[in-house]
Order: C-alpha cells, then structure tokens, then sequence
C-alpha cells in the first residue's frame, strides 16, 4: 500500500519537476580563451524576458533579439515566444570561467538554469621531483627504490598525468592522480600530482624517465608538456649465460673475448686451469686486457692466447669480474671450428631428418603389407626375374619373417 502511494507521489515531483524545468545546453562548456560560443537555456513555454549572468562581466544581461546592448554578448535562441533564452559569446574571458546562470521570466514567476564554463588555462611545465635519493655523484643503486613525483601547476582544467620510460609506457606503480584546486584572486587553478616507483634494475640505468602533461589546451602546435629526468644506475656485473667464441685457428693468437654490463667499471681477473691472470697482466702464453668501454655501460673484456693448441680449446675460460656492487663470474669456452655445434642443426637438417623417418616408415609399412597379403617378393613369384643375389636377400628376409 506504502509503495503504491511512493510511486504516485514520485510520478507527480517527476511530473512537477519537468514541467518546471529549465534544460540547458549544453550542461557544461570546455573553452580556450577566445574561442566563441554559445549557451542556451530553455523551457516549454513562452518567456516574458530572458537574463544571463555570466562571471567576470559586470552587467547583467537582458537579451532578446530585438536588441543588442552588450557589445561582444548577443541574443541567441528562436525567440522569446519559442522558451529560448541563449547567449552568443564572441571571445571567452580567462575571467569568464564559472557557473553562468540564466534566468526566464514565465507566468509571473521565475526559473533559472546554470551552465558551467570553463575557461582553460595551460597550466605550467610539469616538474619531476626525486623523492629517493641518489648518491651525490648522481647514482642509485640496483635493487633500490626508485620514486618520483610529477606536478604539473596551474591547470584548468587539471592536466591529466602519463609516465614514459624511454618513449615506452612506463607501466610501473603510479599513485592515483591527486588534484588540488586553490583560488587566487578568483581565478580557479589545479594543480595535478601524481607519483611512480619501482625498484630499480641493471636495465633501468642511462633510460629516460618523463612525466608528460595531457591538457586541453593542447594542440598540434602546441604539444604536451614535459618533464625529464635520467636514471644512472650502479649494479655489479650482470650475470649471462656461458660464452662461446668460435673459428679460431691453431697455432695462431687468439682472441677470446666477451661483452658484459657493468656500472661503475668492472675490475677483471682470468682463470685458466688454476693459473690466475689479472687485468692486464701477461702470464706465458696469455694475456688479460684491459676492460674496454663500449658504451652503454657495456665492456669488451678480452684473453689473448698466443700460439693457440688443441689443449687450450678442451679449457674452460673463467671470468671474474668486480666492482665496489659485487662480483659475477662468467665461463667462456672456444673452438677452432668455425660454427656453433648446435646452428648445425638447422632448418635443412630438421627436414632431413623428418624425410627420412617418413621413408623408413613407409618401408616398414611396405614390407608388413606385403608380407601379411604374400604380395610381390614375399608371394613367392616374382613378377621380375631376380637375380641370384636378390634371391638371396628375399629368402634371408623371408627366414627373417
Ligand atoms: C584526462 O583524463 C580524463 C579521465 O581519464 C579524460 O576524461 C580527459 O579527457 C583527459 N583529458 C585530457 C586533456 O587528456
Ligand atoms: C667478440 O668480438 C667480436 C668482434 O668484435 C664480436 O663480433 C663478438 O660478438 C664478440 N664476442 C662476444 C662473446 O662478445
Ligand atoms: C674486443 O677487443 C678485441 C681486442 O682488442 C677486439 O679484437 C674485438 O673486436 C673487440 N670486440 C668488440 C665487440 O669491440
């Protein structure tokens, strides 16, 4: 019974409220300054007169479309007779921003309407402040922390926050995107923060970490708004599988070299078969060079064997390199022939291998066939005169069967 009541009382306030209503077009007006527009407020009814106040403006506006008082500010609508009540604006104010409210003078009574505009301003270059960190000469350490906060001052509406690491996506933990609004001498502005953090990696060092700004006042000539900061790591060597140096020629010097990562600079040491042979020292027949920068935080490190043997392909090659983050160790081992064992195996080789197990299959299918049917060979008559050597064969394999 209660409920019946509540949906009757609900049609009527729906009913009323409609009826009362003002629509407004459109609700909201996202604007740079300058731009043009236009308002508009309307109800069912005939409007006996149409007023707008608009922010920043000192006047109230009482327009229709017989006249024009307000240079920059015209009627806009079909008339008063058809409930419109519009304002044509030629060139939006910063100070234009705020609620516009319309108000209609209907049978002896009031409705008004609002529409919210907004002017938007850019707001200024984003900021990328260090929130861990680094050590004085500008390095963080691998495995630490890394967290940074972005602002991006005085927007309106605020900017909109992305985080990229070398052109890519960042894809890391961000906070939400804070908004603060304040207001200084009328002028609403906000200002968006957001935060990244994640721990950092060997491959995070020399990558480029931006805070870029997405606003409306963005445009093809004026691009988004940037921020950069780039990321020094420090981390020991970085583990890598076993190396493999290949083609080397007997009785010649060769060279035995690898690539690895580092930061700072590693320091090197070989060991051969127990003997140790430090950076750039030469003990007998081998030589340690000095780790060459390559760039990129990456080192050639080199052994140079003079008067290579077969004995010195069976050694394995180790590699200690250090630095002030630790140290790693690398095997290397070399060969005199000219490929790796295992790119033998290519694709050729692949389909090789498959033909002939078909073949062989087939043979095999061939001979149970023949056999379980007594066809060709295996019937006895031969459709062929065998020669005494295949006869020898057939009865082996018929002994066989
Ligand atoms: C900012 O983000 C909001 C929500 O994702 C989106 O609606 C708005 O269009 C964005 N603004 C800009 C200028 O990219
Ligand atoms: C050794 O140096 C050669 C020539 O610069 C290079 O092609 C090769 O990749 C290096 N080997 C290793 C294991 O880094
Ligand atoms: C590494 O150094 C050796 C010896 O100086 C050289 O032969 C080799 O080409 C270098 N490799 C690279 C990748 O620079």
């Amino acid at each position: 019974m209660s409920r019946i009541v509540f949906i009757c009382l609900a049609a009527i306030l729906t009913d009323a409220l409609t009826w009362a209503q003002v629509n407004v077009e459109p609700n909201t007006a996202l604007l740079n300054e300058g731009d043009r527009t236009e308002l508009l407020c309307r109800y069912g009814r005939s409007i006996n007169y149409c007023r707008i106040e608009i922010p920043g403006e000192q006047k109230v506006l009482n327009l229709s479309p017989e006249w024009s008082k307000t240079p920059g500010f015209t009627y806009f609508g079909a008339g008063l007779t058809a409930g419109q009540c519009g304002v044509s604006i030629e060139r939006v104010k910063a100070s234009n921003n705020g609620q516009v409210k319309c108000s209609l003078g209907v049978e002896g009574e009031e409705l008004s309407g609002t529409i919210d505009l907004v002017v938007a301003l850019r707001p200024q270059q984003p900021i990328i402040e260090l929130l861990s960190r680094p050590n004085r000469e500008g390095y963080f350490n691998e495995g630490t922390e890394f967290r940074a906060r972005c602002s991006v001052r005085d927007g309106r509406p605020p900017a909109n926050i992305s985080w990229y690491i070398d052109n890519m996506p960042a894809n890391k933990r961000t906070t939400p995107l804070e908004v603060m609004s304040s207001t200084n001498d009328n002028v609403e502005l906000s200002t968006s923060v957001q935060e990244i953090q994640w721990h950092l990696s060997p491959e995070d060092s020399n990558r480029k970490l931006v805070c870029r700004s997405h606003h409306q006042t963005d445009r093809e000539s004026v691009p988004p708004q940037e921020a950069a900061y780039i990321i020094n790591v420090r981390y020991a060597p970085v583990h890598q599988p076993d190396a493999a140096v290949y083609g080397l020629y007997l009785e010649h010097t060769a060279i035995v070299n690898i690539t690895i990562r580092a930061s700072p600079q590693p320091k090197i040491e070989w060991t051969i078969d127990g003997a140790i042979v430090g950076q750039g020292r030469t003990d007998g027949r081998y030589s340690a060079y000095e780790p060459q920068y390559l760039g990129n935080d990456e080192y050639n490190v080199t052994l140079a064997i003079a008067g290579l043997t077969l004995e010195d392909t069976t050694k394995i090659y180790n590699l200690r390199a250090s630095n002030e983050l630790g140290l790693t160790d690398y095997q290397v081992r070399i060969s005199s022939s000219s490929k790796p064992p295992s790119s033998s195996l290519d694709v050729a080789a692949i389909v090789g291998i498959v033909v002939a197990v078909a073949v062989l299959v087939l043979v095999v299918l061939l001979i149970v066939f023949a056999r379980a049917t007594g066809r060709w060979c295996f019937g006895g008559k031969s459709i062929k005169t065998p020669t005494n050597e295949t006869k020898t064969n057939n009865s082996s394999m018929l002994n066989l069967y």
